[in-house]
């Protein structure tokens, strides 16, 4: 008997009436040291219950490679949630959208051009079905039916913006039941009849998503479902960001208002984000909507905690409104975290990146280019290089385009950029003499998550030609990022630099406290402090500074690295003690 059951138009939590009020936060997208004081907020802000997704491109990143520690430890999340006496609402997938690389999809697994995701097909259900054997055996001591805090569990995610499988989704459902999860199932769609009807399962409890019209949409879930409790498993209360787009904004006063006419209804709620937190590393996923748009590092979701986990003016507006219909901890509302007074950073070192990689062994030889994917390489970067047999003039064109951004090198020289965002396939090069060597360096800058090119390949997508003759015998290399120890630093000479190059700088800290990586002059790359990967960084903006968890930061020397893959115009970065997300949308 699951601890959560429902009624005509309400849920009862061991048999007693509930209401769910509940906050997202994905454990993987905020330092594990970090969980603790977010979830403490949660509490204080009155939320009764969190809800969070989980990754299985990370979770497995090799086939039968299971990871549960760090920050993919969430038996620890949980431990910590139960410890603040909040509940918890998972969502396994498969899929998880969440503007997460593929949308949570292992790339080993979609690499199968063949694979039909998302659907009945075997090849997908069995790899689930695999993953579930090692993934579920150490979450089920916390389901509320063993004395956990887990109350119910989410069957895929919005699949009626996707599919019409119902045997699929039949499939997921048997596969949590048959090993052991008996809590309340639901599946949650956008609130609108044919989404409802797609992705819904009979037996299970719909849930919708939306962020405003609330009655409208209520109203809808309500047609699709004559009785059962109505829930928003996702309140939108603010929104991602693209690179090159605006940061986007919802006002708390909009916001609290449509919460309140949610919880008025005596609808259940889970706001989507309590606290949005970062895509770390290379974890951001794209959209492919018109045209492919890649999501920004930052995923502080404009959500009721900042991605610093301070409380905002949602924070305040939600805990106001949340207070008229249950009951609020007595407690003072947590301040700001403190911040590292502004600092300095000079990066003194550096390190060209192409020459450091002609010095590496291995590195794979085909006749024609291959797609990251067939190299088996699924985030970050890959280094194409072959030599140009004819002289000139001409074009150099990329068949299929590029997945998703390259850089290319004629003799070591920056000729030019072609971005998937762009659709670019062609570029005009000089090439100077007969033999002359041609690298393209290719960043996958995150897998679509909505819609149907998950999984679309990255790297070089097909032939490569010069003046119409198409170019073979290509080294295939990844840029490797796991150790950034082996990366041969030299003292910097100048001031400015205008090739791809690591940087490397260290900085002094007194006591670790969140800060705020800015990089004026800077152009676009990667940054690690201590080892961590904080994420991407783009001149395009919208977002200006990097958010560094206070928990990475030591008393003492600490080191900052960059991966320039254009050009800086010094050597300097600040940390700096606010963050700035960049200039607002319309
Ligand atoms: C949908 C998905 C979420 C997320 C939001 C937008 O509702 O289910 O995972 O992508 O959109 O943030």
């Amino acid at each position: 008997m699951p601890a959560l059951t429902t009624t005509s138009d309400g849920f009862l939590l061991h048999g007693e009436p509930f209401r769910i009020i509940s906050g997202a936060i994905h454990y993987f997208r905020v330092h594990p040291d970090q969980w603790a004081d977010r979830l403490r907020k949660a509490r204080l802000m009155g939320l009764n219950t969190v809800e969070t997704y989980l990754p299985w491109n990370l979770h497995e990143p090799e086939p039968g490679t299971l990871v549960l520690d760090g920050l993919l430890d969430l038996p620890r999340f949980l431990r910590l949630a139960r410890a603040e006496g909040l509940r918890v609402l998972l969502r396994p997938g498969p899929y998880i959208c969440a503007e997460w690389d593929d949308g949570g999809l292992p790339a080993w697994l979609i690499s199968d051009p063949d694979i039909r995701l998302r659907t009945s097909d075997p090849r997908f259900t069995d790899a689930f079905d695999r993953y579930l054997d090692q993934l579920l055996p150490p979450l089920l001591p916390y389901l509320a039916a063993n004395g956990g805090p887990v109350i119910a569990v989410q069957v895929e995610n919005e699949y009626g913006a996707y599919g019409d499988d119902t045997a699929y989704l039949k499939h997921v459902e048997q596969a949590l039941r048959s090993r052991g999860v008996d809590e309340l199932l639901f599946t949650c769609d956008q609130a609108n009849a044919g989404h409802l009807t797609a992705g819904s399962l009979p037996g299970t409890l719909s849930t919708a998503t939306f962020g405003s019209r609330v009655d409208e949409h209520l109203a809808a879930l309500r047609a699709h479902q004559p009785e059962g409790p109505l829930m928003c498993a996702e309140f939108w209360i603010g929104w991602f960001d693209h690179w090159g787009g605006p940061h986007h904004r919802r006002s708390a006063e909009t916001a609290a208002a449509d919460l309140d006419r949610l919880l008025s209804a005596g609808a259940s709620v889970n706001i989507y984000m309590f606290h949005g937190g970062t895509n770390f590393g290379f974890t951001n996923g794209a959209n492919h909507h018109h045209t492919y748009v890649p999501t920004i590092t930052s995923y502080d979701y404009d959500a009721p905690l900042t991605e610093s986990g301070d409380p905002g003016p949602k924070y305040h507006a939600f805990r106001e409104v949340i207070a008229r219909h249950a009951p609020v901890p007595d407690e003072p509302v947590p301040a700001p975290g403190p911040k590292l007074p502004p600092t300095t950073v000079d990066l003194d070192h550096r390190a060209p990146l192409l020459p450091y990689l002609r010095t590496l062994d291995g590195g794979t030889r085909t006749q024609d280019p291959v797609t990251m994917n067939e190299l088996g390489v699924h985030t970050g970067h890959v280094l194409y290089r072959t030599t140009v047999p004819t002289a000139g003039d001409g074009l150099l064109h990329f068949g299929g385009g590029v997945g998703d951004r390259a850089q290319v090198f004629v003799d070591g020289a920056s000729v030019g950029v072609l971005e998937r965002e762009r659709r670019d396939e062609t570029l005009p090069v000089r090439v100077p003499h007969s033999g002359a060597v041609l690298e393209v360096l290719v960043e996958n800058q995150g897998g679509v998550n909505y819609g149907p090119r998950i999984g679309a390949p990255k790297g070089l997508l097909g032939p490569v030609t010069f003046q119409g003759a198409a170019l073979d015998g290509w080294e295939c290399r990844p840029v490797p990022l796991g150790d950034l120890g082996a990366v041969p630093f030299g003292p910097s000479g100048a001031a400015t630099d205008s090739v791809p190059a690591f940087h490397r700088g260290t900085f002094e800290v007194d006591v670790p406290a969140d800060t705020f990586l800015s990089l004026p002059g800077w152009t676009k790359g990667q940054a690690w402090v201590n080892g961590f990967h904080l994420g991407r960084y783009w001149n395009r903006g919208p977002q200006r500074t990097l958010y560094v968890p206070g928990p990475v930061l030591r008393p003492g020397a600490n080191e900052l690295v960059l991966l320039e893959l254009h050009a800086t115009t010094g050597t300097r970065a600040q940390l700096t003690d606010t963050p700035d997300l960049g200039p607002e949308g319309q």
